[in-house]
């Protein structure tokens, strides 16, 4: 329209010029002039005309959508491009930046109409879970390939006797408590899944492999087991799975592609745009620092600050909320190690920064669970753990990078709507399935695992029959 309105005022400094005679006519002339030309330009340069035709053929509701913009649907491009220029992570999916600024806590995916859930509960379904958990409990079956204690590397495949502790317990844990499970079956023929036991941590720290050796050891190691015994060969690997949490592991498999494409990967970086992991096929794995009991003043304690984060600066996305909140009072931001003990902040505050860093894992959502408090998770698509069952708009809150500036408003917001109260009691609720037991208590971390490999079990077993094979 720039080119237009230029366009129109040359022709009215023209028309003014030339007919001086007709001063009264000069208005009425200039506005029945400027209408017919508006129409005309319009009509020869605009596509609006042939677009909403082909939009009314294709009688689509989606179709129609870029052209009567609902605050629902504002694509991710209207808002600054040089910022969705400087990661992919900003630029597909849901927009949750038009509810938030409306002022909806905990904003819906969906408008009213697709959202059928109660967004109140812990549990997607809490009766279907609970009718498929003891069918699980009852029936799966589990087969680990076997390794003797004199195994070279029985280090890496056998389970740990000590508690595992530290960042990566997680997997260290799962190989455990699995191990001594009911889960577990001597005989091939009646598992639904096997699990390669190899651990990606004990294999970084082994000298003999280390990071660098890591592809090839699980290249050998599939082709090892996939020579000696028949089950790898019949699903291509789909029924069987292997546990990560150290970050290695998402490039562990780029040279045993059958493990990354076909078999279920339960892994702390659980990232859509890590090459390695596979949405839907593949599974979260809780990162959880193990801790015993639970904090003292964890349901006294007044959580008075309300939002907070603390680690090293290592992504755009925690710069960019360290750049916007730093000098805040409300929301307290740290560059690096406290010198007040962590678990004070966990227990004073009311909300618990999760923030995208350099890599992706979730130790922090396992904290700020362990305190009691609510965790605000800023970090675009990424399969957080147990979503399969675990209704995370019920006890967390999810913002989308871009959201950052926003985040004081979009955290009252819940405050003032009451909707806390409920994040928060069903913190405490959800604060069970985040914890290692050895030997596991029901419902707990391992139990949610197990549950989230369950529901992938199915696949179908070519047979590999002698006679097929001659
Ligand atoms: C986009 O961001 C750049 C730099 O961050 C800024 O100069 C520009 O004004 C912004 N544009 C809009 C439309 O917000
Ligand atoms: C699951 O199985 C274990 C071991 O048999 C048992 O102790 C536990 O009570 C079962 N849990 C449920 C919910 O069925
Ligand atoms: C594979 O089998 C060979 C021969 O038994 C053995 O030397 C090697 O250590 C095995 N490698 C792995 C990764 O299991
Ligand atoms: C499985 O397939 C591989 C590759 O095709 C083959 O080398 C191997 O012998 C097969 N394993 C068995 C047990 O037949
Ligand atoms: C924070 O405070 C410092 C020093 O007072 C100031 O230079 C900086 O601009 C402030 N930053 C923000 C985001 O307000």
């Amino acid at each position: 329209m720039v080119r237009s309105s230029s366009l129109l005022h040359y022709y009215s400094q023209r028309r003014v010029a030339s007919s001086l005679r007709g001063f009264f006519f000069i208005p009425t002339t200039l506005a029945l002039f400027t209408s017919l030309f508006i129409l005309f330009h319009i009509y020869s340069t605009s596509n609006l005309f042939t677009h909403y035709s082909t939009h009314f053929k294709s009688s689509s509701p989606f179709f129609t959508t870029p052209s009567t913009p609902t605050p629902h649907f504002v694509p991710f491009f209207h808002n600054n491009a040089s910022d969705s220029a400087k990661s992919p992570t900003f630029q597909l999916g849901y927009d949750l930046r038009s509810q938030s600024q409306r002022g909806l806590p905990l904003p819906p995916r969906f408008s009213s109409k697709g959202e059928f859930e109660n967004n109140n509960d812990l549990f997607h379904d809490r009766d279907i879970f609970m009718e498929d958990y003891k069918e699980m409990n009852r029936s799966l079956k589990i087969y680990v390939y076997p390794h003797r204690t004199d195994d070279p590397f029985a280090n890496v495949l056998l389970p740990v006797e000590s508690e595992p502790g530290g960042n990566y317990a997680s997997e260290s844990y799962f190989k455990k408590v699995l191990m001594k499970s009911h889960f577990i079956t001597k005989d091939p023929t009646e598992a639904n899944l096997f699990f390669l036991p190899f651990s990606i941590a004990r294999l970084r720290h082994d000298r003999r492999v280390g990071v660098r050796g890591i592809q090839d050891f699980i290249r050998d190691y599939i082709q090892n087991i996939s020579h000696k015994y028949p089950y790898w060969n019949r699903t291509g690997g789909a029924d069987h799975f292997y546990v990560a949490c150290h970050s290695i592991g998402r490039s562990a498999m780029d040279k045993a592609p059958d493990v990354k494409f076909n078999a279920i990967q339960v892994v702390c970086s659980s990232s859509y745009f890590l090459t390695g992991y596979i949405a839907h096929k593949d599974t979260c794995l809780p990162q959880i620092w193990p801790r015993k009991g639970n904090p003292p003043n964890l349901v006294s304690s007044k959580r008075k600050r309300l939002a907070f984060f603390a680690g090293g600066v290592n992504s755009p996305v925690r710069v960019k909320l360290l750049e916007t909140w730093k000098n805040d009072s409300e929301i307290f931001v740290h560059h690096g190690r406290l010198k007040t003990p962590y678990a004070d902040e966990l227990l004073g505050s009311k909300f618990c920064l999760h923030v995208k860093g350099f890599e992706v894992n979730t130790a922090r959502i396992g904290d700020s669970l362990y305190y009691g408090c609510v965790p605000v998770i800023i970090a675009n698509y990424y399969d957080l753990p147990f979503a399969d069952v675990l209704n995370w708009k019920s006890f967390s809150v999810v913002v989308t990078t871009l959201d950052i500036p926003l985040l004081k408003k979009i955290l009252k917001d819940i405050i003032n709507s009451n909707k806390y109260m409920m994040l928060q009691s069903n913190v405490m609720k959800a604060r069970k399935h985040f914890q290692w037991h050895s030997p596991p208590l029901d419902f707990d971390a391992f139990y949610m695992v197990v549950y989230e490999l369950w529901l992938r079990r199915s696949s179908i077993r070519n047979s590999l029959g002698d006679s097929l094979r001659v």
